[in-house]
């Protein structure tokens, strides 16, 4: 098997993208950029704090519902250290959005209060929501609009041609979310992504893949992943990703003529069951890898 392989990425749009956010850049005080809490690496974007320059940003780290929460805490404390709010949240039940405001209220008060120095009694500021593909930018915009009943409203003239959501009588967000592109030129990235199904694998080595990611299981098994295929210490220790691979498909039974272990379909397996969610909480990024 190839030690490597090659992720295609298709960034055609991605000199009009920029020049989208960075009009919409203009028209607002805050970025909050949603990362997704497995891979907050992954499947940030790259280029993002030299597009917004100093524009306050906020970080959402989503789908903490299906992270590793220890990790998840390490990661909150690795942003505040680089002197970034980060919040975890889960943008399918809404849980952890009651913090949303108030956080962007906090980072936007020399604002308020340069505003309201100016003679401006109730100033109004504005968000708009980042991210690469399948983060969760339209469940956020969803969950929130409802959480706080909050109305798509047309500014003519201030902000023509854009629609703004009222989330609180202080804060407005723009109501298209700006797509990134994450690193696409980096091969553990697009593996990252592959594996949390945020692009499909289809056009990926899959058995490569599933090795891959056994080698992250390797290294932080969960007693669930552990349950599942009934593996030992040993069996983990003992065996390169590629056993491991053909030890979970004979445990499944998963053979195919002359006695061999059908790779493919264990790898499939593989996959499905941790996308799933049956390998417990899994963070695939630690910041101590940075
Ligand atoms: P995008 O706008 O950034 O492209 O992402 P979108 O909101 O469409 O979300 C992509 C997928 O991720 C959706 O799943 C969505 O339900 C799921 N998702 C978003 N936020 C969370 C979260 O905090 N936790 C979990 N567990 N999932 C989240 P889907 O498979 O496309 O749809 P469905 O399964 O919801 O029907």
């Amino acid at each position: 098997m190839d030690a490597k392989q090659n992720i295609q990425w298709f960034p055609g749009h991605m000199t009009k993208t920029r020049r989208q956010i960075q009009a919409s850049l203009k028209l607002i005080d805050v970025v909050v950029e949603i990362i997704d809490a497995r891979i907050p690496v992954s499947s940030s974007n790259p280029d993002l704090n030299e597009l917004i320059q100093s524009k306050p940003k906020l970080v959402l780290l989503n789908k903490c519902d299906k992270a590793d929460q220890k990790v998840t805490k390490l990661w909150v404390e690795y942003y505040a250290k680089n002197g970034v709010t980060a919040l975890p949240v889960d943008c399918k039940s809404g849980r952890g959005l009651n913090r949303f405001v108030p956080a962007v209220r906090s980072l936007l008060t020399s604002k308020f209060d340069a505003q309201r120095a100016k003679g401006i009694k109730n100033p109004i500021l504005r968000l708009m929501i980042v991210g690469i593909p399948n983060v969760g930018k339209s469940s956020f915009i969803n969950r929130i609009s409802k959480q706080t009943r909050a109305k798509v409203e047309d500014r003519p003239g201030v902000t023509r041609g854009n629609q703004w959501y009222t989330i609180s009588k202080d804060l407005e967000m723009l109501d298209t979310p700006g797509v990134l592109w994450p690193k696409f030129d980096d091969q553990k990235v697009g593996e990252n992504l592959a594996f949390t199904g945020a692009i499909k694998d289809n056009i990926l080595d899959i058995e490569l893949l599933a090795v891959n990611f056994l080698d992250l299981m390797k290294n932080h098994p969960t007693e669930e992943f552990k349950a599942r295929f009934k593996l030992n210490d040993s069996d983990l220790s003992d065996n390169d990703s590629y056993e491991l691979l053909k030890l979970i498909g004979k445990k499944r039974g998963m053979l195919i003529s002359g006695g061999e272990i059908n790779t493919e379909r264990a790898a499939n397996l593989i996959f499905d069951e941790y996308r799933d969610g049956k390998f417990g909480n899994i963070t695939l990024e630690y910041p101590e890898e940075l």
